[in-house]
């Protein structure tokens, strides 16, 4: 996934490698095209896929497994974003007509369109060139600014969003039901004052499964410099303001398991550390750690289990480790936490937690908002 200059004249234009894995590729795949069947079975699919009955129905079954494999067949290979053109690691629902080499997206808008000349003409009529929502975050030293959208307010962005989100996830993703949801979306403003859109999370408004993030992406220019812990420690720290536990949406993508683990596991060496630093001790409990950070009780014991720093004894867990486990996985750690470009900055948040009513669990009423969609 590195980023390599194009030989061609817009020296500008900055072009990120593929896939981090090779998905399945049929005849169609091949040929990056789909046929207009296939591409009407799909959206067909889709729309039953939210209503959620395929367990029961033999039907809904066959056309969920049509529905996978039609969406492993690549229908956009590359979009120019910005300064950018990046390879497309997966299939995503853009509509008929935009399956094509490569697709062109507005920066502040994420609208899509088939021609360069007609991107530039859209973005001659913007009055304002950042996304929308409300700006919680400005990180000046970083040039990191983070904005809060309703998918109520400013659905079609969010929409726009979350097709782009899907040409780098392979998991199945709700595209056009975002009222649900809040999204978190980061700029880098360079020095012009402009801004280029980095990555974003969603978080529902409401969860019933203390879900604190639905989905995060990280677009592949900027991967691997520690966006992605950073959009993490920030949905953690947002669960905080609101004094809940969290923990993000099943299942996770490899990429994702990584980036988790990596976090929970730096966090929490970390908290353990500073406490033996301060009482020569740790007496820390699963729960005060879990109050302390946010992070939920099973993701804690999971990942001290793997760092080899609590022990199950007579019933209950026991979180005692030595100086020297500490020091080492610490040690470790530093090199990653070094190499990193961004670090959540609390004062850099300017946020207060807005107020959703939770959904009442009616007979027959979905038990999530969103028709029982998930964003992935
Ligand atoms: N290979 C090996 N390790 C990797 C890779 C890679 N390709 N990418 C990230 N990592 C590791 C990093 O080394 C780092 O670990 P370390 O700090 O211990 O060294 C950790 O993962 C996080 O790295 P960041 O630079 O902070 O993360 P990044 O900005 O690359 O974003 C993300 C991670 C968001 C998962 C990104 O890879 C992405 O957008 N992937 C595509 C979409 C996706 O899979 N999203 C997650 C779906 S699951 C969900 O949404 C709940």
């Amino acid at each position: 996934m590195g980023i390599g200059r194009l030989a061609e004249a817009d020296a500008q234009m900055l072009r990120t490698q593929s896939a981090p894995k090779a998905s399945a590729e049929s005849e169609a795949g091949k040929s990056g095209k789909l046929t207009r069947h296939q591409k009407r079975r799909i959206e067909e699919s889709m729309v039953h896929l939210d209503g959620g009955h395929s367990d029961t129905n033999p039907a809904m079954r066959q056309l969920e497994k049509e529905h996978e494999e039609s969406t492993k067949v690549k229908n956009i290979s590359r979009i120019q974003l910005g300064r950018y053109e990046i390879d497309c690691w997966y299939f995503s629902p853009y509509p008929d007509g935009y399956a094509q080499e490569t697709l062109y997206l507005c920066e502040s808008t994420l609208k899509y369109f088939r021609k360069r000349k007609t991107l530039a003409a859209h973005k001659g009529t913007l009055k304002s060139k950042t996304p929308p929502g409300k700006r919680i975050y400005e990180d000046m030293s970083n040039s990191l600014v983070g904005y809060e959208l309703d998918g109520k307010e400013h659905k079609l962005f969010c929409q726009n969003l979350c097709l782009l989100a899907k040409l780098f996830l392979d998991h199945k993703t709700l595209y056009y039901d975002v009222e649900p949801f809040l999204f978190y979306v980061f700029c880098e403003r360079d020095s012009e004052g402009a801004e280029h859109i980095i990555g974003y999370f969603s978080k529902e408004k409401c969860s019933m499964e203390d879900y604190n993030l639905a989905c995060i992406l990280t677009l592949p220019p900027y991967q691997r410099k520690g966006y992605g812990k950073f959009l993490i420690a920030f949905s953690y720290e947002l669960s905080i303001k609101e004094q809940k536990l969290g923990t993000p949406e099943r299942p996770l993508s490899d990429l994702g398991q990584l980036s988790y683990r990596s976090y929970w596991g730096e966090v929490l060496v970390e908290l353990l550390w500073q406490e033996k630093a301060r009482k020569q001790a740790t007496h820390s409990t699963v729960k005060e750690m879990a109050m302390q950070t946010s992070i939920k009780h099973e993701d804690i014991i999971q990942t001290l289990q793997s760092l080899g720093l609590i022990q199950y004894w007579k019933g209950q867990y026991i979180v005692n480790p030595s100086q020297k486990a500490l020091d080492e996985h610490r040690k470790q750690m530093s090199t990653s936490i070094a190499k990193r470009k961004v670090v959540f900055k609390p004062e850099c948040l300017d946020y207060t937690p807005p107020t959703f009513k939770t959904p009442s669990l009616q007979p027959g009423a979905s038990p999530r908002p969103g028709g029982g969609g998930s964003m992935r």
